[in-house]
This record gives structure tokens, C-alpha cells and sequence, in this order.
């Protein structure tokens, strides 16, 4: 039978304890470590969310309560009052390390079996298991400071937004199907019969029209659900900090998210933030960096070469340009050594597999380079090649030929795992900067439509106006992303409150009138009333604390995550409902789909 605390009550927390309680008489509160018994001396570790400490029983100790400190086993909950005194050796690594407490009274609220791994970062288990049983895994420190650091987020998000006039308003988690582009969640309604609402993949609409009437500055921390595929970077449920503005433009918007990250950054991880951060429209950034979130901790930019190879020999890169395209390169100083034929082979496997038909090089390890397309290339050729891409001997070039739409995203994600494969990435450090000037418009392959980038709310740039019908393509937004270390952090925009230009970009998204007037008919009407110039944008909180965290996947700050396939392996959720329930909805589940 576990005990009572009958009385007795926690005085600190055990990682709290410290030189300055000596002497002292206290109770802490926690779960068993470890425990050693060397005969004439028992040692039991008790940890809590702030810590470790050790207790200490001995020649001393009352018979009974030595005892029991034998019998105590990892993870038992156990609540012990004692004197704390200075340690004969300190152990540096814990933050107690040079106390101890000798226990003067023992108490064993709760017996544990042996969990089905040990409680610490070093034991090495599947992901799996820690996931099944996720309730022993965050009792670990590091998945506890994780959430500790998540919480202090939250805290200083919330102040600074408070402080900056911002009102919290929570908006419904049932509604209609919003725009956000990914599929929704859907929740039938018993009330009506094929009826459905949606989970928010954002609160879009909502914070919108709470601008319209007149709330001004809105904030929320808000949950958001897509049905879309996971990623390290992706939940299909996750938390933004959601935020829209009155009577802003572009530049107030972002200046007050500066202020926000550094102030999140000081007071969490005192780091000193440079604002303002670097801008790059989103053409500037692909051009780069081959990405609309390039992480800029490292160099290697993609070179155009088109140029200086107008007039070779080689087809491949000859036909790319004809058609419109480009050839184009990274060079990867010192890397011979690395970049083994084989590494290369490896490297052109991906490439294709992002689209690229190929992958020329030339690897320079010894005196003479050796290169891919050397038989189209006179020595002469290569030489200004190399001059010009200023390579050494050791540098390996890449270059991809063909669409800029195909060039660019390959050698941005081959500079990518360059940078990783290469060590050029440094630790600690935090590059953060703004992607503006986004495409309005984005064509998709699949249902050959225009789609919105970011989302049909999204204010064009004054000067693209008279481009929308005659060239799509070519209309950018006053639409932003804040990118952190290749993480795209936020997304925002200023938004259309002119009705006409609303319908005219619907229209140009293909939505008849109908559609219109369905999807979207009470906020089209809405700005028929008198709307303020107003934008927004949200963070992806789950994202921030990821960066911030120091890990690359959104598990280790979600305190229950899903998994791959979007099941949670805890509780086994999705799962099946009793059919009752089904009946009272009126739905039916096909025999293929169980
Ligand atoms: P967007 O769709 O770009 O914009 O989302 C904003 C930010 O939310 C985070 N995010 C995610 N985080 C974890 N898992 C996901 N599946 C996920 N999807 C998005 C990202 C992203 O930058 N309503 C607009 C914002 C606005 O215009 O005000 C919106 O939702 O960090
Ligand atoms: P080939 O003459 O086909 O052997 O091609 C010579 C080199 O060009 C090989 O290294 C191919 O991988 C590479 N290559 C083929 N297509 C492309 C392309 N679109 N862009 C860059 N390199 C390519």
C-alpha cells in the first residue's frame, strides 16, 4: 500500500536545493533516479522537473526508514524530509551536486514496475516504444526542459503582445472549410445530416474580420489542424501565434515582429538579437540560395553560368538555355576529399529524384580537374570556366541544366546537404531574415489552375496590378516569410479590403461566382461595410521552439505528437468509434476503407 503524505508538505523542489538550504530541515517531492545500496549506505536519486538530488541514508539513519530506502526501486514517487548538508565530493555535473540530504523521514506515495526503458537521454531505445509510452519519456530532462522552454516562450509571447496593445481573442475551432490551401479535418455534425464542419487550419478568416470590427490589434495562440503529410517540420495539429493589425502597412508589421523575436531571444536564451534582419525579395532568395527559406549560415550561392557557357559544345546545357532555361552551379571549396565519385553519384541521385535530368561536375583533386562534360569542353573552356567560378585545386562544381524552375530548387537542396555533409554549418548561431515580395499567383501542375501562394486575401504589389489577367506569373504580394536557420518561421501578408480587387483575384483563382459566393459570401459582404487597411501574419510556435530547443523535429517540443502517419501510438489514435455514434451521424464506413 503506497503511503499518505498525512501532513507532511514539499518545502523545494529537488534540483532547487543548493548550498545556501545547509543546515536546514527540508521535504522534497519526486521520482526515484537511482538508487545504490552499498550495505551501510543507501544513495537514491530524486528527481523532479527543476532536478536531481541525492538522498543519503546511513549507519545513522532510524532502522525502519533505512528499510524502506532499500526496497525503493527506479521511478517510485517518494516524498522525503531531511537535513541537507554539504557533500564529502560534489559532483559538478548536477546542479545540487554539492549537497545531499540525510532523510529523517521517508515516505513511498507510489510503487513503479520496472518501465520499459530507463528514464535518461543516454538509454538507447526505438522512438517507437518512447512514443508509446510518451508519458515516461517527458518525465526525461531533456524532453521536461524542452517543455519548460516552451512554456517561457508562450510567457514572453503573450507579454510582449500585451504589452504592444494587443487584444487575446479566441476564434471558433468548428467552422466553415478555410483557405489556407491544405486539406481540412472535418467534424460531421449530428445536428445536420451531411453536414460537416472543418478543424481551423488557421484563423484567417476570423482575425480578419475582427479587424473589421474594429478590434485593431489582435494576438492568439492559437491551434491549427491540416491534413496534410508529415514532416520533421510538420504536425497535422500545431500552434501558431496569430497575429493581425489596423491601419499598418508591410514595414510596421515587420518591425513589430522584430521586436518580438528579440525580445523572445533575450529573455529565454539571452541572445542579442542584430534587428533590423536582412531582407531578400523571394526572386533574390531562389536566385541565391535556390530556396524561399534559405539558411544563410553558410555560403556556397548558386553561380549563373549561362553566360559563359552560351556558345559550348554541349548540348545539355545549350537546349537548357534555348528553352528558356539556365545552367547554373555551386562550388564546393575543399571537398575533392569528400566528394568521391561515388559521393557524386549519390548527390546525382538526388538530384533527379527533385527533377533534374542529370548532374554535370568537375571534381578538381588532382592537377588536372576531372570533368563530366570535358568531351564537349576545350581545355581553353574549362580553364575560364573555373576562373570564373574563382575554383581551386580541392573545389568540386556542380551545375544542373535546364528550367530555372528545375535549376533552382535542385542545387538549393544539393547546397543543403552540402552544408550538412561538409560541416559548414556553425552551431549557435542565429540567422534570421525576411522573404518578401512573394508571387501572388502559383501554378500547379496537378489541376493546371492558378493557385494563391499564400492565400486569396493577399494584397498585390500596387505595380502588378495592371498585370493580373495578361501575366500571372509575373504579380508579386505584399506577402512575407521570416525564415530562421532554413526554418520558415512566419508567414504574413497585408490583405485586400477593397472589395472589387477581392472578386477580381478570386476570379483570377477560378472561382465562379457561385463558388465565390459559397466559400467566402459573408466576409465578401463583410467588406462591403467599411474595412481598415489591415495585415497580419503567424508564427508557427511549435517551429520557433524547435530552433529555439536546439532540435530538427517538431516532436521533441509537442508534448504528445503524432507520428508519420498522422496516428498518435499512446493513446492509438485515430481509431474506430462505436457505431452508435456512426448512426447518430448518419454516416457510413465502407467495407473498403475499414
Ligand atoms: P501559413 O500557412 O504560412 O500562414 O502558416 C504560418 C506558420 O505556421 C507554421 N506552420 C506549421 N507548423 C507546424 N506544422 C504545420 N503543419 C504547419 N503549417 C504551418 C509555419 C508557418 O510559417 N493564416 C496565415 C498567416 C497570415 O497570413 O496571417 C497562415 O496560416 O511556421
Ligand atoms: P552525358 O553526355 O549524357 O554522359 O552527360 C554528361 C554529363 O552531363 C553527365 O555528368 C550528366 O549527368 C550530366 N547531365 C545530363 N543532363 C544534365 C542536366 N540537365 N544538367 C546538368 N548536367 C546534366
Amino acid at each position: 500500500m503506497a503511503e499518505t503524505m498525512n501532513g507532511l508538505r514539499r518545502t523545494s523542489y529537488c534540483g532547487k536545493l543548493s548550498k545556501a538550504n545547509v543546515g536546514k530541515e527540508e521535504v522534497v517531492c519526486g521520482w526515484v533516479q537511482k538508487q545504490r545500496d552499498k550495505g551501510h549506505l543507501i544513495f537514491v536519486d530524486l528527481r523532479d522537473r527543476t532536478g536531481v538530488v541525492q538522498l543519503v541514508f546511513d549507519d545513522n539513519t532510524d532502522r525502519e526508514i533505512f528499510e524502506k530506502a532499500a526496497s525503493v526501486r527506479a521511478e517510485y514517487v517518494l516524498m522525503a524530509k531531511g537535513i541537507v548538508r554539504e557533500r564529502e565530493a560534489a559532483n559538478t555535473e548536477i546542479s545540487t551536486g554539492e549537497i545531499e540530504m540525510f532523510v529523517t523521514e521517508l515516505r513511498v506515495l507510489s510503487k513503479a514496475q520496472t518501465p520499459p526503458f530507463e528514464i535518461t537521454d543516454k538509454s538507447k531505445v526505438k522512438e517507437e516504444l518512447r512514443l508509446k509510452y510518451r508519458y515516461l519519456d517527458l518525465r526525461r530532462k531533456t524532453l521536461q526542459d524542452n517543455m519548460i522552454m516552451r512554456h517561457n516562450i508562450a510567457k514572453v509571447t503573450r507579454e510582449y503582445f500585451y504589452e504592444n496593445d494587443f487584444l487575446e481573442i479566441e476564434t471558433p475551432m468548428l467552422m466553415k472549410s478555410t483557405p489556407e490551401g491544405a486539406r481540412d479535418y472535418l467534424v460531421p455534425s449530428r445536428v445536420h445530416h451531411g453536414k460537416f464542419y472543418a478543424l481551423p487550419q488557421s484563423p484567417q478568416i476570423y482575425k480578419q474580420l475582427l479587424m473589421l470590427s474594429g478590434y485593431d490589434r489582435y494576438i492568439q495562440l492559437a491551434r491549427c489542424f491540416r491534413d496534410e503529410d508529415l514532416r520533421a517540420d510538420r504536425q497535422p495539429e500545431f500552434t501558431q501565434v496569430d497575429l493581425e493589425m489596423s491601419f499598418v502597412d508591410q514595414e510596421d508589421i515587420m518591425e513589430l515582429l522584430e521586436g518580438y523575436m528579440k525580445r523572445l531571444f533575450k529573455e529565454v536564451l539571452n541572445v542579442d538579437l542584430s534587428i533590423p534582419m536582412q531582407k531578400l525579395t523571394y526572386n533574390q532568395a531562389m536566385e541565391r540560395y535556390g530556396s524561399d527559406k534559405p539558411d544563410t549560415r553558410f555560403g556556397m550561392e548558386i553561380i549563373d553560368l549561362s553566360e559563359q557557357v552560351k556558345g559550348c559544345g554541349f548540348g545539355v546545357f545549350t537546349d537548357a538555355m534555348e528553352q528558356g532555361g539556365s545552367v547554373r552551379a555551386i562550388v564546393a571549396k575543399n571537398a575533392a576529399s569528400t566528394l568521391t565519385r561515388k559521393a557524386i553519384d549519390k548527390l546525382t541521385e538526388q538530384a533527379k529524384g527533385i527533377g533534374a535530368k542529370g548532374l554535370a561536375y568537375i571534381r578538381w583533386a588532382d592537377e588536372k580537374p576531372n570533368c563530366s562534360f570535358a568531351k564537349f569542353f576545350t581545355e581553353e573552356e574549362l580553364t575560364s570556366l573555373l576562373n570564373f567560378l574563382g575554383c581551386e585545386q580541392g573545389d568540386v562544381v556542380l551545375i544542373v541544366a535546364d528550367k530555372n524552375k528545375v535549376v533552382l530548387p535542385t542545387l538549393g537542396q544539393l547546397r543543403l546537404t552540402l552544408g550538412k555533409q561538409l560541416d559548414l554549418i556553425p552551431e549557435g548561431m542565429y540567422n534570421f531574415l525576411w522573404i518578401t515580395e512573394f508571387p501572388f499567383f502559383e501554378w500547379d501542375e496537378d489541376s493546371q489552375t492558378w493557385l494563391a501562394m499564400h492565400h486569396p486575401f493577399t494584397m498585390p504589389l500596387e505595380e502588378c496590378l495592371p498585370y493580373i489577367d495578361s501575366d500571372p506569373g509575373s504579380v508579386r504580394a505584399k506577402a512575407y516569410d521570416m525564415v530562421l536557420n532554413g526554418v520558415e518561421l512566419l508567414s504574413g501578408s497585408i490583405r485586400i479590403t477593397d472589395y472589387e480587387l477581392q472578386q477580381k483575384m478570386f476570379e483570377s483563382l477560378g472561382l465562379t461566382k457561385e463558388e465565390i459566393e459559397a466559400k467566402f459570401g459573408f466576409l465578401v459582404d463583410a467588406y462591403k461595410y467599411g474595412a481598415p487597411p489591415h495585415g497580419g501574419a503567424a508564427f508557427g510556435l511549435d517551429r520557433i521552439a524547435m530552433t529555439m530547443c536546439g532540435v530538427d523535429n517538431l516532436r521533441d517540443v509537442v508534448a504528445f505528437p503524432k507520428v508519420q502517419n498522422a496516428s498518435e501510438l499512446m493513446s492509438e489514435c485515430p481509431s474506430e468509434v462505436n457505431p452508435q455514434s456512426l448512426i447518430d451521424l448518419a454516416i457510413a464506413v465502407t467495407e473498403e476503407e475499414k
